[in-house]
């Protein structure tokens, strides 16, 4: 009796529509207008672990049935990457989960430069928990396989990359590629800034070296840079005195009194060499013969009995250890005519003078008597100058020798010309020429006084 009205009711419900549909496990269903009437659609979805199985939709027909396939929620395959690829060095597979993919996830593969990717470049994971070639539908895994490489057989002269699928040719260091690119020339490194050398730059195929000036060592810093020697350091630069070392060399100096060696090295006395007196004469002090004289000194050179000196008397020893020879000295036989005149004599004019009285002394000779030109004058009394340069000659004579010297007397007017009184003797005044000494060497004093009262 409960049977039959069990089935009374199904019967009233399907007469009504179809039998509501069950939910899926690990998903939902949403129904409108409501889950059983004819005409109703029902939708359904999978949470993200599982995937939908059967339709997506169905309705419920005139016939009391549903449309579709039944749903189910299935659980996702995984997809798992063959664990060679994570230790491939050629090849590179790049995964959304390090190896573990998803359902519709994709995996991506790379190789290497030289090498070739033989395979998909992409593999997607597939219901079946397999990842596949989209494209072919096949599971097959990519892999990598050397290509000819280009840089085996390349006429590069030096080096040769492997650059994106083509040979490049390249240099070692020292060396460029030509322009044409088939050679690979030296780079002259010194011919810029000198190599960065201190010293000197020596260009080598492929490099360069440096080397150091005279004086200089290469410094330990770099391969560029040069350091002082200090000659002095070692056995005092072979110096015999004072070693002085600087910038690129050094010197050897002496001490006061000394004087470096020809040689550089040696020490000498500043002394001038033997000087040796003219025939008939002698030479004072007489260490001047041997040679021991030393710089600033002096040496006189004197005339035996019976002879006189003529040219140079005096001798010093220069700086330069040598003598100052300055003119020829002879010792000339004393029976030789001779004469030496005083210095040529300078006075002014008094005021109101219009000539000077001047007292002439003989000049000294060995042959008398003195003469005088011209012929106005008068030699050992006053003469009367006038006012400008007045030449005097004196000179001997005797029958085998002849001699003369002159002098120049100045009178000098400094008053202007005119007007001039007549002169007044008493006012006068004389001016006496001194004699000469025997050298000729001391200035002419030029005396005044007042004439006694006439
Ligand atoms: C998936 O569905 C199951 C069962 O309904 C539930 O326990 C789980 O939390 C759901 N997961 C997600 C991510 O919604
Ligand atoms: C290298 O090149 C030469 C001529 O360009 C060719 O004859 C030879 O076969 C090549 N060798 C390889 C290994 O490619
Ligand atoms: C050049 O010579 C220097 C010094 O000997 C060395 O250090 C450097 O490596 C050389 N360079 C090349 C390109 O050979
Ligand atoms: C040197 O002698 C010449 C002729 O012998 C002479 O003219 C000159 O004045 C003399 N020089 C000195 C400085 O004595
Ligand atoms: C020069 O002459 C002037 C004019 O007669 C006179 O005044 C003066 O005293 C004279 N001077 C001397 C130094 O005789
Ligand atoms: C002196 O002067 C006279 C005439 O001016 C000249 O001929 C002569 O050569 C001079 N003598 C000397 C030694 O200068």
């Amino acid at each position: 009796m409960i049977g039959i009205f069990i089935f009374a009711a199904f019967l009233q419900a399907v007469a009504h529509g179809c039998r509501p549909l069950y939910t899926p496990f690990f998903g939902w269903k949403s129904c409108s207008p409501n889950d059983k009437d004819i005409g109703s659609v029902c939708t359904f979805e999978c949470n993200d672990t599982h995937y939908l199985r059967g339709s997506k939709e169905r309705q419920c027909t005139q016939n009391h049935e549903w449309s579709g396939a039944p749903t189910e929620c299935i659980l996702k395959p995984e997809c798992i990457l063959p664990l060679h690829y994570l230790f491939e060095d050629k090849i590179q597979a790049e995964c959304s989960a390090h190896r573990i993919v998803k359902l519709t996830e994709v995996c991506s593969f790379s190789c290497n430069e030289i090498f070739q990717l033989i395979g998909p470049n992409q593999l997607t994971c597939q219901l079946n928990g397999l990842l596949t070639d989209e494209k072919r539908g096949r599971q097959t895994y990519p892999s990598c396989h050397s290509v000819r490489n280009p840089c085996k057989n390349s006429s590069c002269p030096q080096l040769c990359r492997f650059v994106s699928g083509r040979a490049q040719c390249f240099c070692a260091e020292g060396f460029a590629l030509t322009e044409n690119g088939r050679t690979c020339s030296d780079i002259d490194e010194c011919s810029i800034k000198n190599g960065g050398c201190d010293g000197v730059c020596h260009n080598t195929v492929g490099n360069f070296t440096c080397s150091c000036d005279e004086g200089y060592v290469p410094s330990e810093v770099d391969r560029y840079s040069c350091v002082d020697v200090d000659e002095c350091k070692e056995n005092n630069g072979g110096c015999v005195d004072i070693c002085e070392n600087f910038q690129g060399g050094y010197q050897c100096l002496c001490s006061e009194g000394y004087h470096v060696h020809p040689d550089g090295k040696s020490c000498i006395v500043l002394q001038c060499p033997p000087l040796l007196p003219p025939e008939h004469g002698d030479v004072y002090p007489p260490s001047c013969k041997d040679g021991t004289i030393q710089v600033k000194e002096k040496c006189i050179f004197t005339c035996l009995q019976g002879f006189r000196i003529a040219g140079q008397e005096v001798f010093t020893c220069n700086n330069n250890l040598k003598w100052d020879v300055k003119n020829d000295t002879q010792c000339l036989p004393e029976t030789d005519a001779f004469i030496v005149c005083p210095e040529d004599i300078t006075v002014e004019l008094m005021p109101n003078e219009t000539s000077a009285e001047i007292f002439l002394v003989a000049p000294k000779s060995n042959i008398e008597p003195i003469l005088v030109r011209p012929d106005w004058i008068s030699l050992d009394r006053v003469n009367f100058f006038p006012a400008k340069e007045t030449k005097v000659m004196f000179y001997v004579e005797d029958s085998y020798n002849k001699a003369e010297c002159n002098i120049s007397v100045f009178v000098i007017d400094k008053e202007p010309p005119f007007p001039r009184l007549p002169r007044d003797p008493l006012r006068d005044r004389i001016r006496l020429a001194g004699a000469p000494s025997w050298t000729g060497r001391n200035r002419l004093q030029s005396t005044m006084w007042e004439l006694p009262p006439l």
